[in-house]
């Protein structure tokens, strides 16, 4: 979803009945969209203020959420936006919290694919975090209860890179010989999401990498940070055994190899 500064009306609707409204800042179109909410089968929507209660640490923290902004109040119950992703909580509250009363995104991204529907798309590639399995989570790299969804941004203290790297731990480094492109992330190499080429990356052969450093061309030549490459495999890839295969950092070369 690209975040545009446009507002459209979107109105969730529950079972039928409970007909919410939020506004949606961004999307494309400024029409009139319909959601759903995750089914729970015979509950009524509470609102955020039933939640409490039991679950003060997020309801209390969830202000400043990025999701949070979303939901806006409903004249009897308030605020509805815990139920945004959980679905609605009447017996779950009624039962005094119990796991089948109520939706855990952790457990199935389907519930944040109600209302980001091309992120299902991105996850269905050849080359994803597999978070249809339970795998990996949406919410192993983004934090749905507090400050900025996206790490690295607004509140979040943890950077996007440290981030992936509580898994990821050898791309993070340290390094001897840095590689500077890290410091742009590593969605500058990488679609998190899913992508078509192998290891979930941008571009399959140099143009990765040439992204950053073209730096001109002549006939018959190719220069690759001021160094002409036209010689190279340039159609293949950069970081092939021998050239620069060591693309995350070496402790051994400044030209990136092992
Ligand atoms: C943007 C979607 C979203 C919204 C809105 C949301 N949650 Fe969650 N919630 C999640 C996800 C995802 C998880 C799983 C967290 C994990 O993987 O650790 C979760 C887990 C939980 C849990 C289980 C305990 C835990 O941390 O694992 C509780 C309790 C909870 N949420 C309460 C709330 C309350 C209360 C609100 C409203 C203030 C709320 N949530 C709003 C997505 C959401
Ligand atoms: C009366 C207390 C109480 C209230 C009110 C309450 N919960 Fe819970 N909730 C619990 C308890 C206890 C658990 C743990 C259940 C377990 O692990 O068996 C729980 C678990 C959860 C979970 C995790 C379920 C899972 O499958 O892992 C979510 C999500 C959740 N609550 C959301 C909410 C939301 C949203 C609201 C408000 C609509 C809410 N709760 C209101 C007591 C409550
Ligand atoms: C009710 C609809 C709805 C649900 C359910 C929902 N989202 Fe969102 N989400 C949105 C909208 C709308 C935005 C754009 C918010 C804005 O412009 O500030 C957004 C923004 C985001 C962002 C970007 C935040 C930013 O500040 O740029 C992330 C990341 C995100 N959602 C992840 C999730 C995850 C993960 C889940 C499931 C746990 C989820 N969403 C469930 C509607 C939803
Ligand atoms: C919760 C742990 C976790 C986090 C956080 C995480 N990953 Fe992953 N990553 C995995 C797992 C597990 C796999 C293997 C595929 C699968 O099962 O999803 C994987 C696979 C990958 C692969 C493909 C590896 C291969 O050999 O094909 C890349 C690239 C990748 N992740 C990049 C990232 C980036 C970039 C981030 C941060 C935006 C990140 N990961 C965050 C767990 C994680
Ligand atoms: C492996 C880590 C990782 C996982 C898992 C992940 N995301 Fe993301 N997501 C990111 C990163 C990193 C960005 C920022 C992308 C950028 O800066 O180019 C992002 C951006 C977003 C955005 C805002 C920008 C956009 O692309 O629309 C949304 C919405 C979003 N993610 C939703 C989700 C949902 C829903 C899930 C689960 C189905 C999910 N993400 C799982 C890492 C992840
Ligand atoms: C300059 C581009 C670039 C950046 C930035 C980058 N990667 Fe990679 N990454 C690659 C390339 C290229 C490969 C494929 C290497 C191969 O196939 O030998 C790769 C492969 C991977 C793999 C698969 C295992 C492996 O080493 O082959 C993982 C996991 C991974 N990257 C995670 C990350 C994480 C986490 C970050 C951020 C800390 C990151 N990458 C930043 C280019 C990059
Ligand atoms: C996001 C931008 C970016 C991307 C993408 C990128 N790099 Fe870099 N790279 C840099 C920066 C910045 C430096 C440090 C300054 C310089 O030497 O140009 C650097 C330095 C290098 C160096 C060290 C040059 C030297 O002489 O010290 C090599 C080798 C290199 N990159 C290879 C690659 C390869 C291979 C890829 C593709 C997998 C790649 N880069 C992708 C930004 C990038």
């Amino acid at each position: 979803m690209k975040l545009k500064l446009r507002l459209s009306r979107t109105t969730l609707i529950f079972g039928g009945t409970a007909v919410w409204g939020l506004f949606l800042l961004g999307c494309v179109t400024a029409n009139r969209t319909m959601l759903v909410v995750p089914h729970v089968p015979g509950a009524t929507l509470v609102g955020d203020k039933a939640c409490k209660e039991c679950h003060a640490e997020q309801v209390d923290k969830f202000a400043n959420a990025s999701h949070a902004k979303l939901a806006f109040a409903d004249p009897k119950l308030g605020t509805t936006g815990c139920e945004a992703c959980h679905g609605a909580g009447s017996l779950h509250v009624k039962a005094g919290g119990t796991t089948h009363t109520i939706v855990n995104p952790r457990k199935s991204p389907e519930a944040c694919f109600e209302c980001h529907l091309e992120k299902r798309g991105q996850f269905s590639l050849p080359y994803a975090h597999s978070v249809s399995n339970g795998n990996v989570s949406c919410s192993d790299c983004h934090d749905p209860h507090k400050g900025n969804a996206l790490m690295g941004t607004g509140a979040s203290l943890r950077t996007q890179t440290e981030g992936c790297a509580e898994c990821h731990t050898t791309q993070k480094g340290p390094f001897i010989f840095k590689h500077n492109a890290m410091k742009e992330g590593c969605v500058a190499c990488h679609n998190p999401h899913g992508s078509v080429n192998q290891k979930m990356l941008k571009a399959p052969d140099s143009n990765l990498c040439l992204q950053c450093h073209a730096t001109g061309s002549a006939p018959g030549m190719l220069f690759a940070s001021g160094r002409d490459h036209a010689g190279n495999p340039v159609q293949g890839t950069c970081w092939v055994s021998g050239c620069h295969e060591a693309v995350h950092g070496s402790n051994t070369s400044h030209a990136l190899r092992f």
